[in-house]
């Protein structure tokens, strides 16, 4: 005995210290450990009659048997959700708010069992499950509680969207189903959610508590399944919304499958997120600040710090210290209260690691792993850092979802803004140094929609989270996270056909209506400033509504929508300039249109034959909405969140970038300006693509612009077939939004291309809007279209 423990003294190795179990296994056997679907608040045998194993990735062992729902479970699901609605929504925001909160308390109460349940079936660290997962689960489900209550008086403008479709990934099983579900009941629509095939246990769990609370029955659905349960979720009719959490590859398919179909999306993706280390960071904050951002749940975070990007510097001083750290970090069970890293979640993910890292020996970097090995009953990949590695190593620039880092080195500040943005997604950025305008510099300049200061995978139910480019669109938590499940009450107003306009009698004379022999009528188009010939040499007829020649416009083809992306690229004058700025713009803007406001109504009159008086009350609604966004423009701001954390949480509304513009075909001066200023106001660049058949006031407008101070490449118009030349901008990987306006099939064309780069789109499903109404034709709703948020985490205390 005496010399075991000098034995232990000298080693220093820990015992295990498992957390009982037993609780979970009572769980397990009360149903026999066979689990069917939770459908219109019953237990519901899966129509196919199939059964698929969960088991337990620590120690491989068979956990419980979970039912393969079908299309015939999801009609069922999505059907006692269309049921439960209308009771639920007129039950009010009071009572909605009782229930949330009832859930929160219950889970609350039982979160020990949640944990071990969720370690046991994922294989995630207990330690994890029980300080990260749960105490962010109860808190979504208290902060949404209060949404809930505040649902009438401060969203008063929204109303539900209906029945939600929610898929779900395994990596946080239950955290992932109330950052789902809370906000959505809690905005009073009711859900179906399918959890991920191999981790559905906890969410089976949570049946029992909406049970156990009194839940109204359909209001949550839970089926389990695999892919092709999601599909049949996601294809349904009756589902007026999908919110997704995966891989960018599925969320992909489901961008193709719901487009033109009205149906609301929101996608939170993959990522390859940089940890930037500049040369004054605190290297053993650091430290473990990259333990946090990659060992944490084996990696396998849609929002990992995967990328280390490292000052030159302090490079080989960092990776020594992060070698050291690797071997003292432990591996094992996951219900072992003294280990760091568990086991990841099945073997096909374990697979794929291990092919990943196999990629990157053979590509020539360096792997660093710890000298200890892994247990052999489960399945465990140890820590792993890659160095030297190129930044287009397959390695840097695919996600691998497990503990693996790859490590790139930079010179300057700018050369790791450039590396931070070169890949194709942007969840995440975590960046490390002790000087606050130098943080405060670069987080603006990282396309992502989190920026982690000093600090990593911290979240908060306040606090929104989700990406930019391929990680997707739409945020999860805080204020904005609440518009993915909300609609604004106007919608209800567009009609499905466009409003008629009064028309002068047939035989007035037009004053422009003859063609004048020998005078070029062709308008050209306006690209970087300058206007500009068409590529391709053509142009189209245009006449007005008594069939009377009027003019002609460009053609403009593939081309010319490259040169207008280019462009519009090439101008960073207007992203930098402030709001102020920009509002000074906008007025001299509205002023300039002013002085031509009869020549704009003459020609308004000459496309449409309108009466003169509309005409003129078009171009003055111009200009009134000019002025809105001038307004707006130093004002449309963001929040600071009151997290949980000591942290400044600012939440601030980015540009886009590049948006692409297809202007309805209604009130040809009043519908370019209600689309293309908002865009404007928020700093992006726009490529307009005007009415097909109503041109010229779009083109007549360069002229305004060109005496306005609106930096060359900011606004950029190219005519021509809209359908041919919005499907160009739709598939342009340097376009990062496109606005549709027309009809549906246009929509559908539209969401299905953007699906490419996942840009973000906004199209109208055939609805039109009344422009010259104030409510339907402007305001924030345009500009929340026209920025994305980003969540800035400043941590405060020495
Ligand atoms: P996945 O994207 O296939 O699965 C996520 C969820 O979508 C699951 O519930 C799955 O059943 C469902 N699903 C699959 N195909 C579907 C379809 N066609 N329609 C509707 N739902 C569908 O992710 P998977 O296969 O588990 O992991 C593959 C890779 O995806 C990982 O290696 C990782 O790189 C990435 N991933 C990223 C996550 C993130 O949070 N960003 C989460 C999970 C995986
Ligand atoms: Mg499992």
């Amino acid at each position: 005995m005496k010399t075991r423990i000098k034995e232990i003294y000298k080693t220093m190795e820990y015992g295990p210290a498992p957390e009982d179990a037993s609780e979970a296994i009572q769980f397990l056997k009360k149903y026999n450990n066979k689990f069917n679907l939770f459908i219109n608040g019953k237990w519901v045998t899966p129509s196919s009659g199939e059964y698929y194993d969960s088991i337990n990735p620590s120690t491989k062992e068979k956990l419980a048997q979970i039912s393969e729902a079908n299309e015939a479970d999801v009609n069922k699901a999505v059907a006692a959700a269309k049921k439960a609605l209308p009771k639920w929504v007129s039950i009010g925001a009071h009572q909605r708010a009782r229930y949330l909160y009832a859930l929160a308390r219950q889970i609350q109460k039982h979160s020990r069992l949640f944990s071990v349940l969720e370690s046991l079936d994922n294989g995630k660290p207990i330690r994890e499950t029980r300080d990260i997962d749960i105490p962010i689960v109860v808190r979504h489900f208290y902060h949404h509680a209060g949404w809930a209550q505040l649902r009438d008086t401060e969203l008063k403008d929204y109303k539900e969207l209906g029945v939600i479709g929610q898929i779900i990934p395994w990596n946080f099983p239950l955290m992932m189903l109330s950052w789902k579900i809370a906000p959505a009941i809690a905005m009073g629509n009711t859900i179906v959610l399918k959890p991920a095939e191999a981790t559905s246990l906890t969410a089976l769990l949570f049946a029992e508590i909406c049970v156990q609370i009194g839940l109204p029955n359909g209001v949550v659905n839970i089926i389990t399944g695999h892919g092709s349960t999601g599909a049949a979720i996601v294809n349904h009719k009756d589902v007026s919304k999908i919110a997704f959490t995966g891989s960018t590859e599925v969320g992909k398919i489901i961008r193709r499958a719901t487009a033109g179909t009205g149906k609301k999306l929101s996608l939170e993706l993959g990522g390859k997120s940089p940890f930037i280390v500049f040369e004054d960071a605190d290297l053993d904050s650091v430290v473990e600040g990259i333990v946090d951002a990659i060992w944490f749940n084996q990696g396998q975070v849609c929002c990992a710090g995967s990328r280390l990007l490292v000052q030159e510097s302090i490079a080989e001083k960092l990776y020594k210290k992060i070698r050291a750290r690797m071997e003292n970090l432990r591996i094992g069970n996951a219900l072992d209260k003294s280990i760091d890293i568990g086991a990841i979640v099945d073997d096909t993910q374990l697979k794929t690691i291990k092919e990943m890292v196999q990629l990157g020996v053979d590509e020539g970097s360096t792997l660093n792993q710890p000298s200890w090995a892994c247990p052999t009953e489960g399945y465990y990949y140890p820590p792993t850092l890659f160095t030297d590695v190129s930044p287009s190593a397959t390695i840097a620039q695919e996600e691998i979802f497990g503990p693996v880092l790859v490590a790139m080195s930079f010179r300057t500040h700018k050369e790791a803004v450039k590396l931070a943005n070169n890949t194709r997604y942007g969840l995440a950025c975590s960046i490390w140094t002790e000087n606050i305008n130098l943080a405060l510099d670069i987080a603006p300049q990282i396309k992502a929609g989190v920026a982690w200061i000093n600090c990593t995978n911290v979240f908060d139910a306040a606090a929104g989270f989700g990406g930019y480019r391929e990680s997707g669109f739409g945020r999860e938590g805080g204020r904005e996270g609440l518009m993915e499940y909300l609609k604004p009450k106007i919608n209800e107003s567009f009609t499905d056909e466009p409003l008629p306009i009064s028309t002068n009698n047939l035989d007035t004379p037009n004053e422009n209506g003859q063609p004048s022999l020998g005078i070029d009528r062709t308008t050209k188009m306006y690209i970087g400033g300058k206007q500009a010939r068409p590529d391709g040499g053509y142009s189209t007829v245009i006449n007005s509504a008594k069939g009377d020649y009027i003019g002609e416009v460009s053609k403009g083809n593939r081309k010319d929508i490259r040169n207008a992306v280019e462009a519009a690229h090439a101008n960073n004058k207007w992203l930098n300039m402030t709001g102020h700025s920009r509002a000074q713009v906008l007025y001299y803007l509205a002023e300039n249109l002013m002085i031509r406001r009869e020549e704009f109504a003459s020609r308004i009159v000459q496309m449409t034959n309108q009466n003169k008086t509309d005409a003129l009350q078009e171009v003055d609604l111009s200009i009134e909405r000019i002025y809105t966004y001038a307004a707006l423009a130093d004002k449309y701001d963001g929040h600071v969140h009151h997290t949980i954390h000591r942290n400044v949480t600012l939440a601030m509304p980015e540009t886009l970038g590049v948006i692409g513009i297809i202007c309805p075909d209604e009130s040809p001066l009043l519908g370019f300006i209600s689309t293309v200023i908002p865009a404007i106001t928020m700093g992006n660049s726009v490529i307009v693509i005007p009415s097909e058949k109503l041109p010229f006031s779009a083109t007549d407008f360069y002229q305004v612009l060109e005496t306005s101070d609106v930096p060359a490449g900011t606004v950029n118009i190219v005519t021509g077939g809209k359908d041919e030349l919005a499907q160009v901008l739709a598939k342009h990987d340097d376009v990062d939004a496109i606005w549709y306006f027309g009809n549906n099939e246009g929509c559908k064309d539209i969401e299905y291309l953007s699906a490419d780069n996942m840009k973000r789109t906004w199209v109208n499903y055939g609805k039109y809007r009344n422009w010259l109404n104030k409510a339907q034709g402007e305001g924030q709703e345009f500009l929340k279209h026209a920025s994305q948020i980003k969540n800035i985490w400043i941590p405060y205390g020495a």
